[in-house]
């Protein structure tokens, strides 16, 4: 009722109550369920994570003991959705297929799409939890025509992911690092409150459509380079910039003309107006993770140049741009030996109990279907005109 305020992008609209994530973007602080995420990253592991973001609290062992058999008890998908990935082209991008496949999981979990009580929730919860890291893998594995493998039940679920994403054969080396690497990442982008692609999965749960439907549009959401896509960008970016040459100037100033399209990805962010918390943990990961891998990179020394650049330079510094999450985190993916392309799916399987967590909360507060308004700005009422005289 009454007048409509325009607000484009939703700047200024808080659009629901949550207990969820606490962000501070002056100060720089984010938390998940009141604990410090730098605490978090150093401290707990993802399934804990989990567990935390979507019931509020850290489990006790026999809760997370609990938690994780219920997720291992779900964890087979089912063979004919072998068919349904094997139907795209291997050249397809690892996110539509991935926001196909979530969805698709409907068509084989019928009974997951309506929920009604409490334990349906936590059924819906479990499966998803359990099978999305398992597409996720496979659309690594389809992309390179190789076998695709169920989950290891006898691991952990961040090494069982990286297995199902490189095992050959029945053989494939754990390298603890790598593994305690993946977890920090994950853990870092779990939630970060009403992000695009957060606010989409709350937008389509709130009219009751299931949980895997809301979660394959966050997937398609998380996608955009202004959002998740850009971890892929920014190594694009690094790359580009490398084979010119390695001159950042030239692209601080590309990025500075507003004739230009061309934007410093991994800069810049809508709360943040200070350091993004997550890419201070992350930068300082990178050096620890290159260096115990063995790995050198040349585009590391190009993105912390850059990085300097920027922030020395008066147009980023008037506008508070500073190197968010997606800055270092793919340079870390790549030294995994991550494909540049699955970036954003690695963003998705740890963002995953953030959007869950959100929807979770959205249902049990019995929150309205979601139906922003518009300020009309078109025609006044007009006279239909035949075809012949138009
Ligand atoms: N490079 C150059 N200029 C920028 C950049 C950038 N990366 N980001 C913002 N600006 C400028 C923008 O042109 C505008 O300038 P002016 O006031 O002269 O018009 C000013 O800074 C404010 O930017 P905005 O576009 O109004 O800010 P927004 O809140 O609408 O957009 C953003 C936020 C993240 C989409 C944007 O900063 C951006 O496009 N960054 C690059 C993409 C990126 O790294 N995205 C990841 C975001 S964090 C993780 C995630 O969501 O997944």
């Amino acid at each position: 009722t009454g007048a409509i305020t325009l607000d484009p992008g939703y700047k200024n609209t808080g659009a629901c109550e949550s207990a969820i994530t606490f962000l501070d973007g002056e100060k720089g602080i984010l938390r998940y369920r009141g604990y410090s995420i730098e605490e978090l990253a150093e401290k707990a592991d993802f399934l804990e994570v989990c567990y935390l973001l979507i019931f509020g609290e850290l489990p006790n062992k026999s809760q997370l003991q609990k938690f994780n058999t219920d997720i291992l008890d779900q964890s087979i998908v089912n063979e004919d959705m072998k068919t349904v990935l094997n139907g795209f082209p291997e050249s397809a991008h690892p996110m539509g297929v991935l926001s196909s496949l979530t969805s698709a999981l409907t068509a084989f979990n019928p009974k997951s799409v309506n929920v009604e009580s409490e334990e349906d929730m936590y059924r819906a919860i479990v499966k998803i939890l359990a099978k999305f890291p398992v597409l996720a893998a496979w659309t690594l594995r389809q992309k390179k025509s190789q076998a695709l493998y169920n989950k290891d039940m006898n691991i952990g679920y961040v090494e069982s992911l990286l297995k199902m994403m490189f095992q050959e054969g029945k053989t494939y080396k754990l390298n603890k690092k790598v593994v305690n690497a993946l977890d920090k990442l994950l853990i870092l982008h779990a939630d970060h409150e009403q992000n695009c692609s957060t606010s989409t999965v709350r937008i389509v749960g709130s009219s009751h459509a299931g949980l895997f439907a809301s979660i394959s549009a966050g997937v398609s959401a998380l996608w955009g380079p202004l959002h998740g896509g850009a971890n892929q960008a920014v190594i694009e970016m690094l790359e580009e910039i490398k084979a010119d040459g390695g001159d950042t100037s030239k692209f601080i100033a590309k990025a500075k003309d507003k004739d230009d399209p061309f934007r410093l990805m991994g800069f810049g962010h809508r709360v943040y107006k200070n350091f993004d918390p997550r890419a201070k943990i992350i930068k300082k990961a990178a050096d620890e993770v290159l260096e115990q891998l063995g790995v050198e990179d040349p585009i590391l020394e190009i993105a912390k140049g850059l990085e300097k650049a920027a922030l020395e330079d008066e147009y980023f510094i008037e506008r508070k741009l500073y190197p968010n999450v997606d800055f270092y985190s793919g340079i870390i993916y790549r030294a995994m030996g991550i494909p540049t392309e699955m970036f954003t799916v690695m963003f998705a399987v740890g963002r995953l109990p953030g959007w869950i967590a959100q929807w979770r909360e959205m249902r049990l507060r019995k929150e309205p279907i979601g139906r922003p308004r518009q300020v009309y700005i078109g025609e006044n009422h007009r006279k239909f005109k035949e075809i012949e005289n138009r």
